[in-house]
């Protein structure tokens, strides 16, 4: 006998297969197929990442699946129906959506993502919590993406599904992506068992920017070599691949990816007029801070060494002022 989990994974890849299905040989399935070919999603993106398309009807995919056998509980626990309040009839949770599904890291399928087509609230509609799915432990492609992030010994780390499916595209095939949440310390232990090396390519919009400070303190924090990628113009990767073409997205973006400590620098500007004496005091006592947080003493160096040429100040004042702070913060 197959197990509850068992069966909720089974109803998973037979919806699966049914929403590919829907997507790329039905007419149903042709605006959302033109949907995804409008943002440069190609065929091929289309089937390794097994995208595919809810019909916008009440209950096919529990009939779909009531026809195999499986009972409304189940379906409902794992998160694929909803009970309507007035009625009690179930319904399905997607109508109408793309269907981006969600692997766990085995790569049983165990959630999907639904996007509305175009403009609309909400924009992402993401599985439920469920016996087989926790956002805290899933990032999105990693199964896939394993092998490539093992041979590469680096793993890119994105916001979001079409960020993560556009890199793929480009030729970025150790890319992976949370799912909408802040990463999590399970998320790390996962990403550490296959690689140290971490390239953070979040969108480059401010919450964007605030989550890669975020990430990135956690991750330095577990013993990772952070590093950031930065998109220009505010854009995210995805949009940026679109305008500039993949050849520009991995060798400027990607392999130009600069220390976290750089980008902590880029940040702590940003707003700041470096003209202004007392914008300029509070971005350097803001650097020694984070100077003194690093273990290497050679790295302390050269930032220091950084801050001393573009500021021209004396190294030795730099480094008295240093540890100070470090003597205040430990
Ligand atoms: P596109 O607009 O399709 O290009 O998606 P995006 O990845 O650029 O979206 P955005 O930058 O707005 O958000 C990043 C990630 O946050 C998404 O991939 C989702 O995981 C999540 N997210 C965005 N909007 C929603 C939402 O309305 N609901 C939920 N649950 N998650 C969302
Ligand atoms: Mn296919
Ligand atoms: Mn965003
Ligand atoms: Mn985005
Ligand atoms: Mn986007």
């Amino acid at each position: 006998m197959p197990t509850e989990a068992e069966k909720m994974i089974k109803a998973h890849e037979l919806l699966k297969q049914f929403y590919h299905h829907i997507l790329v040989n039905t007419n149903k399935g042709q605006e959302a197929f033109e949907y995804l070919h409008k943002r440069n999603f190609t065929r091929e993106m289309i089937d390794y990442f097994q995208i595919g398309y809810c019909l916008d009807e009440w209950d096919a995919s529990l009939k779909f699946l009531k026809a195999k056998g499986f009972d409304e509980h189940l379906l409902e626990k794992a998160g694929l129906i909803i009970r309507g309040e007035r009625n009690n009839n179930y319904f399905d949770r997607f109508r109408g959506r793309i269907i981006f599904p969600i692997s766990d890291y085995k790569g049983n399928t165990v959630a999907f993502s639904g996007r509305i087509l175009g403009e609309g609230q909400p924009k992402y509609l993401n599985s439920p919590e469920s016996p087989i799915f926790q956002k805290s432990k899933t990032l999105y492609n990693f199964h896939n993406a394993r092998a490539a992030i093992r041979k590469k010994q680096a793993v890119v780390l994105f916001e979001g599904f079409a960020d993560c499916i556009a890199a793929f595209g480009a030729g970025v095939e150790n890319g992976i992506g949370t799912m909408g949440t802040a990463l999590t310390d399970e998320h790390i232990h996962l990403i550490k068992r296959n690689t140290d090396n971490v390239i953070l390519c979040f969108d480059a919009d401010t919450a964007g920017q605030t989550a890669t400070l975020k990430a990135g303190e956690m991750l330095a924090g577990a013993g990772c070599d952070v590093r950031v990628a930065i998109i220009p113009d505010g854009k995210d990767p995805d949009e940026y691949i679109i305008k500039n073409g993949p050849e520009l997205f991995k060798n400027e973006v990607i392999s130009g990816s600069i220390t976290f400590m750089s980008f902590k620098m880029r940040f702590f500007r940003t707003g700041k007029n470096l003209d202004n004496e007392g914008d300029r005091l509070d971005y350097i006592e803001k650097v020694l801070e984070e100077i003194s947080k690093l273990d290497n003493p050679i790295e302390r160096d050269i930032y220091l060494r950084q801050l001393a040429d573009e500021f021209s100040l004396s190294i030795d004042a730099l480094k008295q002022q240093q540890r100070k702070i470090y003597y205040s913060i430990r």
